[in-house]
């Protein structure tokens, strides 16, 4: 914080408002403990000395680039400071060594192309605008200078860019350790190339970002002693798993079903599948598309990534497999059996998906985990019925254990094609951290 400053009749403040968070004004009159404001828009504020805060009359029209050199560091300081440069398109600004970037909202290329990447590389700390560039830059000649490992952290709430940023950060950093001219697929390629494979299966539209990472994710990039990427390793924690079988508007669930409902049609009909519209899974909320997302597309792009990772035909038709089966077994429904308290499937419809979810495993034996309940006792294992609701909730915790293993699967599969290199000089470790929302009641 600035140094405390006495607040008097003609002083330059920030004061709180409704709208816009924070407006400047000046302190026409003092009465004990409160002041009166004349703001800048021409309204009379009568505010508290203590949730007023001064301006800084010096301050740059333009803002400044680090903001330890703001006169007053705080809340209205840093965020006018923030919407000055903002103004004029300046989405970066530094604090000390932490960059803060401010969300754009719409793609701004110039500042991610190799030229502005070739500016960066070598140049000092603060020399250049702010930019993620010089943080990755530094950070990698952090490495390389004293041989240490080293981590970058983004975090921020949902939609504030932080997987955009996550990806921009590992692009430089293969720009700076890539090997090019090797023959085959590249460590960084396949590093780069994970990304869409596991946003297909690890990202959602939600109230606040269309394309919402589900899941933690900790990219570790291994460097040999000359500075070159040698391995990686990709690890993800806490995926979303009520998400499969709960979505409500205007969300929707992972995107690789409903890419998968808009394969190529042999794919459709391979895999049984259909409208989204049809599945319990999906239908719950109305959301089936975003905008300017074409699932059609993003599907053949999600198979041509596996391929680059180095997941082949098979195993993508497995993964697939899985992921239509989970579809089917939503739509499994119950109504009550012959004995009290017990279940059988509802209808034709039903058998029709246990079949097809089956053709995974063994029909009697899905059928029989799903309506009966095995209970383990010393004397030996006894099998009790389950009525209808018990039943559906059994289905859908398999189908969200089916699925978070499949995740898991995923990532461990890219994990050992991509390689890790047990001999690796050092690492630089990105951390693309999700979950800051606060919410009244935290479940
Ligand atoms: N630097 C940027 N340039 C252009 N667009 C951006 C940039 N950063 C973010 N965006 C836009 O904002 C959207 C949300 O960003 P992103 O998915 O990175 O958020 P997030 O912080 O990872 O959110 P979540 O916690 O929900 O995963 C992106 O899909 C993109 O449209
Ligand atoms: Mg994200």
């Amino acid at each position: 914080m600035g140094t405390p400053v006495n607040i008097i009749v003609g002083s330059h403040v920030w004061v709180e408002d409704p709208e816009i968070a924070w407006i400047d004004g000046e302190v026409t009159e003092i009465n004990g403990s409160n002041a009166t404001i004349i703001t800048s828009n021409g309204r009379t504020v009568v505010a508290e000395i203590s949730s007023i805060y001064p301006k800084d009359t010096e301050a740059p029209p333009a803002g400044v680039d680090d903001m330890t050199k703001l006169a007053y560091l705080h809340e209205p300081g840093v965020l006018h400071n923030l919407a000055i440069r903002f103004s004029l398109n300046e989405i970066y600004t530094y604090t000390g060594n932490i960059l803060i970037a401010v969300n754009p909202f719409r793609r701004l290329p110039h500042l991610y192309d190799i030229h502005m990447m070739q500016q960066y590389k070598g140049a000092a700390f603060g020399e250049l605008s702010p930019h993620l560039f010089a943080v990755a830059d530094t950070c990698y000649r952090a490495m390389i200078n004293e041989n240490g490992s080293q981590s970058i952290l983004v975090s921020g709430e949902s939609g504030a860019g932080k997987t955009e940023t996550t990806k921009m950060l590992m692009r430089y950093l293969a720009f700076m350790g890539g090997r090019s001219g090797t023959e085959g697929r590249t460590v960084e390629q396949q590093v780069l190339e994970s990304n869409p494979v596991l946003e297909a299966f690890g990202n959602a539209k939600t109230v606040k970002n269309n394309n919402s990472s589900r899941f933690g994710k900790f990219v570790e990039i291994q460097f040999d002693k000359n500075g070159k990427i040698s391995g990686a390793a990709i690890r993800t924690y806490l995926l979303e798993r009520s998400r499969v079988c709960q979505v409500s508007d205007p969300e929707r669930n992972y995107h690789c079903f409903y890419m998968l409902c808009s394969a190529p049609p042999e794919d459709v009909k391979k895999y049984k599948l259909g409208d989204p519209k049809q599945f319990h899974y999906l239908n719950q909320s109305n959301c089936y598309q975003v905008s300017n997302v074409d699932d059609a597309k993003e599907y053949l792009e999600t198979r041509n990534a596996m391929d680059i990772v180095g997941i082949n035909q098979e195993e993508q038709d497995a993964i697939f497999r899985v992921v239509a089966a989970i579809l089917h077994l939503g739509n499994i429904e119950f109504v009550k059996g012959n004995e009290v308290d017990s279940s059988k499937l509802k209808n034709e419809k039903s058998v029709f998906h246990l079949r097809t979810a089956a053709e995974l495993c063994d029909e009697k034996a899905l059928e029989d985990s799903l309506c009966k309940r095995v209970i383990v006792t010393p004397d030996g294992n006894i099998t009790k019925p389950l009525d209808p609701d018990a039943a559906s909730l059994s289905r859908d915790a398999l189908a969200k254990t089916v699925y978070s293993r499949l995740f898991d699967w995923i990532v461990d599969k890219i994990n050992s094609s991509i390689g890790q290199d047990s001999n690796a000089v050092s690492i630089i470790g990105v951390l693309d951290i999700y979950g800051f929302e606060s919410f009244k009641i935290n479940r």
